[in-house]
């Protein structure tokens, strides 16, 4: 049977995985009587593997007290959750406003927390300000010196504070796998991309330089994983200062229990000609999105449970895994809520902790991956 989905497994309550390398079904209630947040931290129980983990935070959840206190219990690093990118600091062409960052990285910083960047070069129209998107420029060189502005004054802002930046978000169309056109690309073609990093380099010298995008696991996403892999190659080729791909790790279209042995080894080739190419690969956007799983909760956070531990299983692995980031710690507070909703309008459960700021099963299934992962040199 190559199409052995998590439903599957638990109706063979728990059969075994036969299939060395790939993970099996994780046992569905493993986790079920834990209190959840018992025992260190998750940043303790990953540190003493070598790993970094955080979470992303947004300037509005630093005036929750009870967010606050699950970041500063529970991460070693975070990250911005929108309050870095173009549209925020570069709302317009005569504003510049580091206001929420700015907060954002004081908070880190005076609780000695260390933060990561996102993102220098969102290149995705959809997300891109009115304004850059409406730009034509003449020449490639006046591209490159407006980059070269507006990347330079992010990066050099909070240095040497960010140790890692994603320095280019989501070049790569997910339908086709083809390099995105943007008003920036226009003149410079993927030239614009080698720009970003080196003027990454060049005013954030010390930091980890990433490539970010959102490619997974899922049957939808081959053409995606593709067109990542070749784009990475050519990057490169052509002596591009990369450090490492950022790996989001949301499952935006296929449920926590299709992810199929047949998936799990398409999976694998993809990080395995990543970190063939010497690239390091980092969690950077974690959840589960549970869209089309039938609403009772304990169903649901037996397979987003069962799920996570088999993919963290996977992704530790790999020595080069240096650091997890989930997207968000509390279930009412995540993008997947107003992003991809649900049609019986229940509330996705896709983060760590619920609503009620209680960690749930899926908080021990990360737990018990970090304290079975194999220890690695630390970022
Ligand atoms: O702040 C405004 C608010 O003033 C306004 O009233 C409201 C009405 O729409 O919008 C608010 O801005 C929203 C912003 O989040 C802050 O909540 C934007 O509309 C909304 O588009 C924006 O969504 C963010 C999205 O990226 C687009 O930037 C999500 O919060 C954020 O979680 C999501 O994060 C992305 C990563 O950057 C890249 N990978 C995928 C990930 C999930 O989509």
């Amino acid at each position: 049977m190559s199409q052995l989905t998590r439903r599957d497994c638990l109706a063979l309550a728990a059969g075994a995985s036969a299939v060395a390398g790939l993970s099996g079904c994780a046992t569905p209630d493993r986790a079920s009587n834990a209190d959840h947040a018992s025992g260190p931290p998750l940043h303790e129980l990953a540190s003493e593997k070598g790993i970094r983990f955080g979470s992303a935070m947004s300037a509005r959840q630093l005036d929750d007290s009870r967010y606050r206190d699950i970041m500063l219990r529970e991460c070693a690093t975070m990250v911005a959750e929108n309050e870095h990118k173009w549209y925020t600091v570069y709302p317009d062409p005569d504003t510049v406003n580091f206001v929420p960052a700015d907060r954002l990285v004081a908070f880190a910083v005076e609780n000695g927390l260390t933060m990561r960047g996102h993102t220098l070069l969102w290149h995705r129209p959809q997300y891109s300000p009115k304004w850059v998107n409406e730009l034509d420029f003449s020449s490639a060189s006046d591209t490159a010196d407006f980059v070269e502005q507006k990347i330079a004054l992010l990066a050099g802002r909070h240095e040497p504070v960010i140790y890692a930046w994603d320095v280019v978000n989501e070049a790569i169309d997910d339908q086709t796998g083809a390099f995105r056109e943007t008003s920036l690309s226009a003149r410079m073609g993927e030239q614009l991309i080698d720009h970003a990093f080196h003027v990454a380099k060049a005013h954030a010298p010390n930091a980890k330089l990433t490539y970010n995008d959102f490619m997974s696991w899922e049957s939808t996403s081959t053409a995606h994983r593709a067109g990542v892999l070749r784009f990475l190659e050519r990057l490169k080729r052509r002596g591009v200062p990369i450090d490492g791909l950022g790996i989001q790790s949301h499952s935006n279209y296929e449920m926590p229990d299709e992810f199929t042995r047949d998936k799990q080894r398409n999976w694998i080739a993809f990080c395995d000609e990543v970190v063939g190419m010497g690239l390091d690969i980092y969690i950077t956007e974690f959840d589960v999105n549970d869209t089309d799983l039938k609403p009772d909760i304990a169903y649901r956070d037996r397979l987003i449970a069962g799920y996570t531990r088999d993919y963290f299983d996977m992704m530790l692995a790999y020595p080069q895994l240096k650091e997890v980031l989930v997207w968000g710690m509390v279930d009412d507070q995540s993008w997947l809520q107003t992003f991809l909703p649900r049609a019986d309008d229940v509330l996705k459960r896709p983060t760590l902790y619920d609503k009620d700021y209680k960690a749930k099963a899926v908080r021990t299934s990360l737990a018990d991956a970090f304290r079975g992962a194999a220890r690695r040199q630390a970022l």
